[in-house]
């Protein structure tokens, strides 16, 4: 009978730290007559590891008696079991240590059981999020911003669906307003249909400078512009035929600029979308009384909440940005009824948001306290070549180049490479993401490409370097591996070290939903590869007896298994060659 299986029922846990914890809280629960479900989320790792496993604050149990007096008591009467082999007081904590090598054998094998699922749980189950991220704006720049709304957003994306949540992705552009009116006067200008296919955000960019000049030194262009946005608003069928057109290519080239980056839309709205429920919403805002007249145009007053004059109708009648928000959000509760919506957007939107979501409180709209705006500062720096002007594939183009001169370094690697210009796009988009992901999302950063494609540091280049590395010692080890194997001679600091890591993971991503932070799975990320680096060095594969090999060879594949869900959690592919 293997040592095992007498805890069959319980590697079947998603989360191995919780069944130590449940251990510690029956015990725990004995001493001191409080549930053992209220002590399981007040069990925590201590702040120093010295001190033990987890800790709980004993003041946090609000029992009776000196809080020193009982943690010592409650340190005294733990009885060590299979699972908990220690037990110690610091002050008014009580630390307990749990079996390491009892971790080791149930944790691992559930990795290795759970594979691409690990870490995933089902807090979200029977839950719908909308996450609203990138919404570029047709024939303008994708800017800095908008790279970000990208990457964070599909990550807040891939953190709900980890935590269980259905998740739909919609990208809401910029494809509406008397600009559009202007894009289309320039196209009858300086319009090609070649150049539209070839690369139709790049060739509508350009009409949209050179008209904006011509419109700089004659004035009439800006009111033939306002006269054909009436045709679009008042949806004359031939405008609105062209005006679809750019859109359709428009999304069609973003597509498949997105699909570089993983990252997939289940919805392409936009403000271009939302007339019927904006006017819907203006009506609404008129019954309760919310719209005041201001010099001909239609505003709401949100002085009392400090957030100042909303203007939501010119005098001309035409709408603004924040009606068409009004609007698009009473179109996704209706068409969606969704539990939580997110709107990635940078940090200069913060009143905008705040703007929006308290007019839709004051319609009284219960799932008003639902929306959420993730917040991001700014990037400074992000200018290619070519010059300051930025498109999402250029950014990328430049890492993928830069990458590419950087694996040219190593000829001897670089050849054994079988597609060289692929990983260096993967790796480049890696170090892409990673640069943006590596401090809290409300700080500015400076971009940086000669940092970001760097091996050394921590970067994305590092951490895929640590994953394919993992890949290639399991490729080349070649062994049928199972999750029966002992694991028993695994037990040199290093590789528990490594355990205790891949333990924390299922806790990691279910705190994600609290603060929606990518620097942590960064930094975790981070904390593993080193851990599996010094772990390399000392515990090799290759050359040693089965019983040595094949346990290293189940925590390498464990922790491949857990880094690969990690870097794909930030929405990047894992490498198995590089
Ligand atoms: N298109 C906008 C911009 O580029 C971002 C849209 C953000 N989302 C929203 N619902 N307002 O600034």
């Amino acid at each position: 009978m293997s040592p095992l299986s007498r805890f069959r029922h319980l590697c079947r846990s998603r989360n191995m730290l919780e069944v130590f914890k449940l251990e510690a809280a029956k015990q725990i629960s004995a001493l001191s007559g409080i549930s053992s479900e209220t002590l399981i989320p007040m069990l925590e790792a201590p702040k120093n590891p010295e001190n033990g496993d987890m800790a709980i604050a004993i003041p946090r149990l609000k029992l009776k008696g000196n809080p020193v007096q009982l943690a010592k008591e409650f340190a005294e009467k733990i009885q060590k079991n299979e699972f908990i082999v220690g037990a110690t007081n610091a002050g008014p904590f009580l630390n307990l240590r749990i079996s390491k090598t009892l971790q080791r054998d149930l944790l691992l094998k559930s990795v290795f059981e759970q594979g691409s699922t690990y870490g995933k749980c089902e807090i979200g189950q029977g839950k719908k999020v909308i996450v609203e991220f990138s919404s570029p704006n047709i024939a303008k720049p994708f800017h800095a911003g908008h790279l970000r709304s990208t990457i964070i957003g599909n990550f807040i994306a891939n953190v709900h669906a980890a935590n269980g949540y259905e998740t739909i992705t919609m990208n809401y552009l910029g494809d509406w307003g008397k600009q559009y009116g202007l894009l289309a006067l320039g196209f009858g200008k300086y319009g090609s249909e070649d150049e539209l296919l070839k690369d139709p955000i790049k060739h509508l960019f350009d009409i949209y400078v050179k008209i904006n000049v011509d419109a700089e030194s004659d004035a009439t262009i800006h009111d033939q512009a306002r006269s054909y946005f009436k045709r679009m608003e008042d949806g004359d069928a031939e405008v609105l035929s062209l005006w679809s057109r750019f859109r359709d290519l428009s999304i069609e080239k973003y597509k498949q600029i997105y699909a570089r980056l993983n990252i997939n839309f289940d919805v392409y709205s936009g403000e271009s979308q939302v007339n019927e429920y904006m006017e819907k919403a203006y009506e609404m805002l008129e019954q309760k009384g919310l719209i005041e007249d201001s010099q001909g145009a239609k505003i709401i007053d949100l002085e009392k909440y400090k957030l100042g004059k909303v203007v939501v109708k010119k005098s001309d009648g035409t709408t603004l940005y924040i009606t068409r928000d009004i609007g698009a959000a009473l179109q996704r509760y209706e068409t969606y009824k969704f539990d939580e919506m997110y709107y990635v957007v940078a940090s200069q939107q913060d009143l905008h948001l705040k703007q929006l979501f308290k007019i839709l409180d004051l319609l009284e709209l219960g799932w008003a306290k639902k929306c959420y705006h993730i917040s991001f500062g700014m990037v400074t720096g992000m200018s290619t070549r070519k010059g300051n002007v930025v498109f999402l594939d250029d950014i990328l183009k430049e890492a993928q180049e830069t990458m590419h001169s950087v694996m040219l370094k190593n000829e001897n690697k670089y050849a054994q490479i079988e597609k060289p210009e692929e990983v260096a796009d993967l790796v480049g988009i890696s170090a892409v993401v990673v640069q943006d992901m590596s401090a809290r999302r409300i700080k500015n950063y400076e971009f940086n490409m000669e940092q970001m494609v760097s091996f050394e540091g921590d970067t994305g280049p590092y951490l895929q370097y640590a994953h394919s590395r993992l890949s290639s010692i399991i490729r080349k080890a070649d062994r049928k591996l199972d999750a029966n194997i002992d694991l028993s001679t695994l037990s040199e600091p290093c590789a528990l070290e490594v355990v205790d890591i891949l333990a924390q993971y299922p806790d990691m991503v279910k705190n994600l939903m609290q603060g929606f932070e990518p620097c942590t799975v960064v930094h975790y990320s981070l904390k593993l590869s080193r851990a599996l680096s010094a772990c390399l060095e000392q515990l090799w594969v290759m050359n040693q007896p089965d019983h040595l090999a094949l346990p290293r060879l189940v925590l390498y594949t464990a922790a491949k298994i857990t880094l690969g869900n990690a870097l794909r959690l930030v929405g990047l592919n894992p490498l198995d060659r590089m």
